[in-house]
């Protein structure tokens, strides 16, 4: 029997869309007219587009058929039951809120139940939830692994949260910790998964110190795969398998499904707790919508329900993961400095390491992005001083790293269009010593690096 090494994509393509092809001096005028920031882009001005994971996936035949289905009833829809019964199954939590996207999961759940002077530790927080608990008056406080803190470094959990440091926290400050998170996979890190073995010590400690635990559980199809695949006798079991008893380590989860629900809007707060479920509930109404639709229209939560089951698949995480892989291959093989391992949904350049000459607050990151979208028509996105440092008190130092992710969107591009962005960054990392750093010219306090202006410096 033939064995074939191949992995192709698990899907044929029933519709298309045409993407817009720019010359170099319009993308230049068009980064100037954005401010220099690529979130102020046009996206048709995009010719690939990597700036997110989230909401961008393609839905399968299977998921719009779903969605004619939408039932559209305020209260008691079909569809929300549909929804409901696909997430109780997979997580098996009692209490499943829909909400329009993670943050709103997020928010609800840390204005429920945090209160001024909180510690909520996480392997690392995501912008939006780190936002969310600093809103409250609350601390992010992040305790991954040290490994996950050096790019070069390569561990098959990466995303790990330090067992030895959340034992410390709940020692010294457990006082003040209402719940503890554990993002999977870990985004704000590269993308890194969490081992069973890491997940199932978390929960020791939750009991030991009487402490609720939640997975913020955007990628979990993948961190799933990874554990299959990396992680020691797990490998007959299938993901869904995996992925149910990680959720079965947890009380509750927030969820993005603009991620792994293969869906382009909508998430959920799922949890078991009574006391806590009622009061998220009484915030839903008042700014989300009745508990039944939580702010998504019905056929939104039929798109979901669907999408969390297509996303278990084997075939389709094979190919999810090993396509994200090949791009990193390709870009380790040129010595262009990356996250090792590679992410589930994205490669992270490592621009500090890539543009030495730019100091962490003249923002590497945003440099290199902009001279992707300049030079080859691609966006990606920074993820580092200009995310992540901007303190409460308004002060600014450099983040833990100056990264640029390039995220893969779920099922959307081919082969040929990943050859082309992996031909397209060799080539700026080729011209690294002409790019200059940024300042900032106008910020809002929050979230900067979404609305920022920027200006490029002098050579
Ligand atoms: N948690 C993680 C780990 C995320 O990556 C995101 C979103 C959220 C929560 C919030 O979910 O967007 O539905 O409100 N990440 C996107 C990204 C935006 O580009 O990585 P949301």
């Amino acid at each position: 029997m033939l064995h074939f090494k191949t992995i192709i994509e698990p899907f044929r393509i029933k519709s298309v869309e045409a993407v817009k092809f720019t010359r170099r001096e319009d993308r230049e005028r068009a980064l100037a007219e954005a401010g220099y920031n690529v979130f102020r882009l046009r996206a048709e001005d995009v010719l690939i587009d990597l700036l997110t994971d989230s909401g961008t996936g393609a839905m399968s035949a299977a998921q719009w058929g779903a969605i004619m289905q939408g039932d559209e009833s305020y209260a008691g829809s079909r569809s929300f039951y549909r929804f409901r019964d696909v997430v109780q199954d997979l997580t098996g939590f009692r209490h499943i809120i829909p909400t329009h996207q993670g943050r709103a999961a997020e928010r609800i759940l840390f204005h429920s139940v945090l209160e001024e002077g909180d510690v909520v530790p996480n392997n690392n927080h995501f912008d939006t939830t780190r936002a969310n608990v600093e809103v409250e008056d609350a601390e992010a406080r992040d305790l991954v692994i040290p490994e996950g803190r050096v790019p070069s470094q390569i561990h098959p959990f990466k995303g790990n949260i330090d067992l030895a440091a959340l034992e410390r926290t709940l020692e010294r400050d457990g006082a003040r910790v209402p719940l503890v998170m554990v993002t999977v996979t870990n985004n704000t890190g590269g993308g890194q998964p969490v081992s069973l073995e890491n997940l199932r010590g978390v929960r020791k400690l939750c009991d030991r110190h009487q402490k609720p635990f939640f997975l913020d559980a955007c990628r979990f199809a993948e961190n799933a795969y990874f554990i299959k695949t990396r992680e020691e006798g797990q490998a007959g079991r299938t993901p869904k398998e995996i992925a149910r008893e990680v959720f079965s380590l947890a009380d509750g989860c927030t969820m993005s499904a603009k991620k792994d629900g293969l869906a382009n809007i909508g998430g959920f707060l799922a949890l078991n707790d009574e006391t806590w479920a009622d009061r998220c509930r009484n915030l839903l109404i008042l700014t989300e919508g009745f508990p039944t639709y939580g702010g998504l229209a019905g056929y939104d939560l039929e798109a979901v329900a669907r999408g969390l089951e297509e996303v278990v698949e084997e075939p389709y995480l094979r190919y999810r993961i090993r396509s994200t892989e090949y791009l990193h291959e390709r870009l380790v093989a040129a010595g262009v400095p990356v996250i090792q391992p590679a992410g589930g949904h994205a490669v992270y350049i490592d621009a500090r390491a890539l543009l030495s000459h730019v100091p962490p607050l003249q923002y590497p990151g945003i440099a290199l992005a902009n001279a992707l979208y300049v030079e080859a028509g691609i966006r990606g996105v920074e993820i580092g001083t200009v995310m992540f440092g901007l303190h409460p008190d308004g002060t600014e130092s450099p983040g833990a790293m100056d990264l640029v992710r390039l995220a893969i969107p779920r099922r959307v591009y081919t082969q040929s269009h990943i050859d082309y962005v992996a031909e397209a960054v060799i080539g700026v990392a080729g011209m690294k010593d002409r790019l200059r750093g940024y300042r900032i010219r106008k910020a809002p306090a929050v979230l900067r690096h979404f609305t920022a202006l920027f200006e490029p410096l002098a050579a």
